[in-house]
């Protein structure tokens, strides 16, 4: 496969670009699917998103500014409302007719669990449902979008991956993870996620993990699920004896084929005690040491069955790449 991120049939996915508490007065810009985007807060407060690109000589509407919701292009000052709909051609005059064809090309867009979400064509499936944001008992604690130097595919296989644990992930809470895998059982998830459940022993010496699991132990017994709903969201679930949940989204969204933007959120029952920074010590720490490891692995992951070496630790990343396989390319014909 030459390039997965310019593939249409992703095109047709939400995926997370920024944070809303980035949309303040100025238009940011966005790069998915190998596209620029612009993305601001038009009137009355909502997303408003568009390829970068205005329609008059294709300045960036990013490096312009935002005035009563519009979108004001540094160029020739033309005016363009939420909807794309170009409200202002200065040199015109007042009163002077539009040109139908003076719009921006306009795409989905919606916020949710504090992110916003870009969809490049008609939506195909839904953002990924995640129950607990509507539930008093836990609180949302929103990180920053990172731009990571891999592939998206190589990111969804890690975090799909445990057997990883005890190497990339010595220096926070690996440690203590017994390196042996037990055969893991992939099955329906709730909220659509398809994964597995599993218990790990992972190591809390570290002050980082303290702020997280809400104890001082040398280690906790932790009992987790992890899950993807396609083409890039992975779910991990993670329950602690005391009764502690803590729950990780973690998006993954293709700038191209090696650049790819990163954050998680995290949802936890923990009566809010402990600051946030605290709390996310441990996943920002975890997140790094996957990234060091990620940006030394080169290139695209491979989707097919047989280029790489599975063993049954691999088995989510092994279902969910045949699972992408299908989306992006339809699923397969007798005879193939
Ligand atoms: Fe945007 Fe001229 S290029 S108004
Ligand atoms: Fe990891």
């Amino acid at each position: 496969m030459t390039s997965f991120a310019t593939h249409s049939a992703l095109r047709h996915h939400w995926h997370a670009v920024a944070r809303s508490s980035e949309l303040l007065a100025s238009p940011v810009a966005v790069d998915l699917l190998t596209q620029r985007l612009v993305v601001w807060r038009a009137d009355g407060g909502a997303v408003a998103a568009a390829m970068d690109r205005c329609p008059h000589r294709e300045a960036p509407l990013s490096a312009g500014t935002v005035r009563n919701g519009c979108i004001e292009c540094p160029y020739h000052g033309w005016m363009f409302a939420g909807d794309g709909a170009c409200v202002s051609i200065p040199s015109s005059g007042a009163g002077a007719p539009i040109p139908p064809k003076a719009r921006l090309n306009s795409v989905h867009c919606a916020e949710r669990y504090g992110l916003v979400w870009l969809c490049l064509d008609e939506p195909l499936a839904g953002i990924p449902d995640m129950p607990w944001d509507d539930d008093p008992a836990y609180r949302r604690l929103n990180n920053p979008v990172e731009r990571w130097h891999c592939a998206t595919t190589r990111m969804v296989d890690n975090f799909l991956d445990y057997s990883h644990f005890p190497y990339v992930h010595r220096g926070s809470f690996g440690g203590a993870t017994d390196a042996e895998v037990p055969r893991m059982e992939l099955q329906p998830l709730p909220d659509g996620f398809h994964g597995y459940e599993y218990d790990v022993v992972a190591a809390n010496a570290v002050g980082e993990a303290a702020g997280a699991s809400g104890q001082t132990t040398v280690t906790v017994s932790r009992h987790m699920s992890t899950g993807w709903v396609l083409p890039f969201a992975v779910r991990s679930t993670i329950e602690y004896q005391t009764g502690l949940h803590h729950i990780l989204l973690l998006l993954s969204t293709p700038i191209d084929d090696d650049h790819s933007y990163f954050t998680f959120v995290v949802w936890r029952n923990d009566e809010f005690a402990t600051p946030g920074d605290e709390v996310l010590r441990l996943d920002r720490l975890i997140g790094s040491e996957d990234k060091f490891m990620l940006e030394r692995v080169l290139g695209t992951l491979p989707l097919d069955a047989t280029t790489l070496v599975s063993v049954q630790s691999d088995k989510a990343s092994v279902e969910w790449k045949r699972q992408l396989r299908t989306l992006l390319t339809g699923p397969p014909t007798p005879g193939d």
